[in-house]
């Protein structure tokens, strides 16, 4: 970590602008079943534990291995076949596969030369010395998002000797949240380094585009990527270390309901183009992280094989951010079943009869029945978190606020009400993270408010309201928590042989 000591700081720069990296001992802070895992990592002596992607990592030996209960396929004839394709596809797997990736493109010549390394298609980039020149900003007239002309010819580089061919070969996923080929497309050597910089920043630095920060399924996208790419770039203590920038790239000031979820990974305000605006910043460690829509990238549209569950790398994403929000899981003192129903505060996909519904489970004495509106209104998101942390049963219509089920405990279960005919969004999901999911399965056994009209493409089952019958719900609840009695770490199984 040779780079973390450079700290170049020529005349031209204004050294009152200059952000300088603490050196105070790292505090890892991380979830306590990590801690072996990252502190194996580090002195390679003892390979007992290992994330998964490490180089020696034995099978055998690594954080989490998903399971495939269901049958093998033509795809994948062999359970290994499946849990290896599984394992690539959304768990550690997939990490390993972008550190294998990982090559210069622009390359050092002299200590203290500048960097830049990156993964095929340019899904992540990790570099040092890097000069960005945020004058462009400047000239636009409406906000920044999503756009891939905030940089121009020569707006980024460094002093290193650029692989060109290389570079442009893998520029081909060239969309805003696909790669980082709007911007690295413009990447040029450049003589003197830090040369004309106004800014140097030595902390470490994360440049984020993000998706729709106002929809939580896509926001964990981001989190989740913010995460997996922590795991791509580092090893050692300091992987995770909250002492690190982050810089959404978006003109924008950040804003979002989940913003919260920026305290597990940084101490720092978050940070905007508007912040540098004008300025040439120099950047002594940056990564690019893997992007919320790449093709075949995590965890929206992954293709995910048939039959397998229970990603490692969600797994620890889960406990890491659980861990660093302080959201603690209380002791389930009645060892009733506790139910929670998410209420939709929206004009779609109502369940115009939850009232009738909730009313017939708070019948039945085993269960602890919740209803909730998850809105900031009415709780902080934190406050929401701690509440899906202490479910065992989440039951809610198709909608972004069953991405939850993430922060749901292992043993728990999603009962989406209804899919809404978007079968495989919260079903591959759950599956991820490895918790139970249901579905409504008899489509006789609801009804609908209306064909549902969308805005602009006519009839839609997402834009409309409905009604469930009360028996055929009480069945699945009853099979959900069957589910929850057999895995729940301690429930008693004297309570239900009473009922
Ligand atoms: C390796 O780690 C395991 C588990 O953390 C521990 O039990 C064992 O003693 C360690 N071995 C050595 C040689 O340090
Ligand atoms: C990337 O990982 C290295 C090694 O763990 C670390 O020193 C560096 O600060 C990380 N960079 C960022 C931007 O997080
Ligand atoms: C509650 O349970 C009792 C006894 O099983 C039943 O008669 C009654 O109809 C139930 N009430 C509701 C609202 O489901
Ligand atoms: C669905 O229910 C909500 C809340 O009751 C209502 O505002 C909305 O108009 C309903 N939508 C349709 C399509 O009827």
């Amino acid at each position: 970590m040779l780079y973390l000591k450079i700290i170049a700081i020529p005349c031209f720069v204004l050294s009152n602008h200059v952000f300088r990296a603490s050196a105070v001992p790292m505090d890892l802070n991380v979830h306590p079943e990590h801690l072996p895992y990252i502190l194996n990592s580090r002195t390679d002596h003892n390979k007992s534990r290992c994330w998964g992607y490490e180089s020696d990592c034995d099978i055998d030996h690594r954080y989490l291995d998903p399971v495939c209960p269901g049958p093998e396929t033509s795809w994948a004839p062999t359970k290994r076949d499946q849990i290896d394709t599984f394992y690539d596809q959304g768990d550690f797997g997939y990490v390993k596969q972008q550190r294998e990736e990982i090559t210069h493109m622009c390359e050092p010549i002299n200590q203290d030369d500048s960097s830049l390394e990156c993964t095929n298609h340019l899904k992540f980039c990790r570099g040092h010395n890097i000069m960005i020149n945020f004058e462009n900003i400047l000239n636009k007239n409406h906000p920044i998002r999503y756009q891939m002309d905030v940089l121009s010819s020569g707006q980024i580089g460094g002093k290193c000797k650029l692989h060109k061919e290389k570079l442009d070969a893998q520029c081909d996923h060239l969309s805003p949240l696909q790669s980082w080929s709007p911007e690295l497309r413009f990447f040029t050597p450049i003589e003197n380094y830090p040369g004309k910089c106004d800014l140097i920043i030595t902390e470490p630095t994360v440049i984020m585009k993000i998706d729709a920060t106002v929809n939580m399924y896509h926001h964990f996208c981001d989190f989740l990527n913010l995460y997996a790419s922590q795991h791509v770039n580092g090893s050692g203590a300091s992987m995770f270390s909250k002492d690190i920038h982050i810089l959404v790239w978006e003109s924008f000031a950040y804003e979002s309901a989940f913003s919260d979820t920026f305290q597990a990974f940084t101490k720092h305000p978050v940070w905007n183009l508007n912040t540098f605006r004008g300025k040439v910043v120099c950047f002594n460690d940056i990564v690019l992280p893997l992007l919320p829509r790449m093709i075949f990238g995590l965890y929206y549209n992954t293709p995910l094989i048939d039959g397998c569950e229970n990603s490692g790398l969600f797994k620890a994403f889960s406990q890491h951010v659980l861990h660093r929000l302080n959201i603690d899981q209380k002791p389930n003192a009645n060892e009733k079943i506790r139910i929670t129903f998410l209420s939709r505060n929206t004009k779609y996909r109502n369940v115009l009869n939850e009232n009738e519904l909730i009313t017939a489970l708070k019948n039945y004495s085993q269960y602890e029945v919740k209803k909730v509106v998850y809105s900031g209104n009415f709780l902080t998101f934190k406050e929401q978190v701690h509440i899906t942390y202490n479910t065992d049963i989440f039951i809610g219509m198709h909608g972004a606020g069953l991405t939850h089920l993430l922060f749901l405990p292992e043993w728990a279960v999603l009962f989406e009400l209804y899919n809404c005919e978007d079968e495989h969004c919260y079903k591959d999901l759950a599956r991820l993270r490895g918790v139970k999911y249901i579905t409504w399965r008899d489509i006789n056994k609801f009804t609908v408010q209306d064909k549902g009209q969308h805005p602009d493409q006519g009839a839609h089952a997402k834009f409309t309201n409905y009604s469930f019958d009360k028996d055929e719900f009480l069945d699945l609840v009853d099979e959900a928590a069957t589910h929850v009695k057999k895995y729940k770490h301690g429930y008693s199984p004297k309570l239900h042989d009473e009922l």
